[in-house]
C-alpha cells in the first residue's frame, strides 16, 4: 500500500470514528448514565455492639468483623490464626451463634451484637468457662483459647437449645453433654498445642454445674 492510500484510509477511519462519536453523545445523559453500573462504596459506616458496646465506624467494605475487632477496636483477645475458617482462633459469638470472625465481613453485621473473649468476663469475675479452663489446664501456649472458650461457651448453648449434632444418635430428644458430642462440636477449633482433653474436662465440668 502506498503512502497516499494509506493517507486516505486514515482520513476515512477518522471520519467514521467521529459519526459513531456524534452518535454517541446524541444519547440522552439519564439513559447513558443508567447503562453505566454505579460503583460499589468502598467506605462505609457499620454500627456494631461489641461487648454491650455501641461502635459505628468507617471501614473499607472489605474488612472482616476479625479485623474489625483487633485493628479498629483493639480488642486483641480474639486471635488470627489461619485467616480462612480452617483454625477457628477467630471464633466469637454474634447474636447467640458462634462464627468464625475472619470469614465474616464487617458490613454483613450491621446492628449485630458480638460477644469477645473480652466481653465473656474479666480477670476478676471470670465467666465459669474461663475458670473451668484454668482449673483444668486447658490450654499451653493459650493461642487458641479464646477461640476455644467462645466456642465452648456457644456449644452447652446449643446442647441446650436443642441443636443437634452429627454423632448425636436420635437427634429428636437433647444431646447429652458427652465426651463424644464435645469432641465432635469443638472438631472446628483445632488446638496446635494438644490440650483437647483437658478442653473437654472443662466444658463436661461447666455442663455438669448447670445441670
Ligand atoms: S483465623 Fe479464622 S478460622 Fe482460623
Ligand atoms: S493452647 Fe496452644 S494452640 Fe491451643
Amino acid at each position: 500500500m502506498d503512502a497516499a492510500n494509506d493517507l486516505h484510509l486514515s482520513r476515512r477511519g477518522v471520519l467514521a470514528a467521529g459519526a459513531a462519536s456524534a452518535a454517541v453523545s446524541a444519547v440522552p445523559f439519564a439513559e447513558a448514565q443508567a447503562a453505566v453500573p454505579a460503583a460499589a462504596p468502598s467506605v462505609m459506616p457499620v454500627s456494631i455492639e461489641v461487648n454491650g458496646k455501641r461502635h459505628t465506624l468507617q471501614l473499607d467494605t472489605r474488612t472482616t468483623l476479625l479485623d474489625t475487632l483487633r485493628e479498629h477496636l483493639r480488642l486483641t483477645g480474639t486471635k488470627k490464626g489461619c485467616d480462612h475458617g480452617q483454625c477457628g482462633a477467630c471464633t466469637v459469638i454474634v447474636n447467640g451463634e458462634r462464627i468464625n470472625s475472619c470469614l465474616s465481613l464487617a458490613v454483613q453485621h450491621q446492628g449485630d451484637k458480638v460477644t469477645t473473649i473480652e466481653g465473656l468476663g474479666t480477670p476478676d469475675r471470670l465467666h465459669p468457662m474461663q475458670a473451668a479452663f484454668i482449673a483444668h489446664d486447658g490450654y499451653q501456649c493459650g493461642y487458641c483459647t479464646p477461640g476455644q472458650i467462645c466456642s465452648a461457651v456457644s456449644v452447652l448453648d446449643e446442647i441446650k437449645r436443642g441443636v443437634p449434632s452429627h454423632v448425636q444418635a436420635d437427634i429428636t430428644t437433647t444431646a447429652k453433654p458427652t465426651n463424644m458430642e464435645m469432641r465432635e462440636r469443638m472438631s472446628g477449633n483445632i488446638c496446635r498445642c494438644g490440650a483437647y482433653s483437658n478442653i473437654a474436662e472443662a466444658m463436661a465440668d461447666v455442663a455438669g454445674n448447670r445441670a
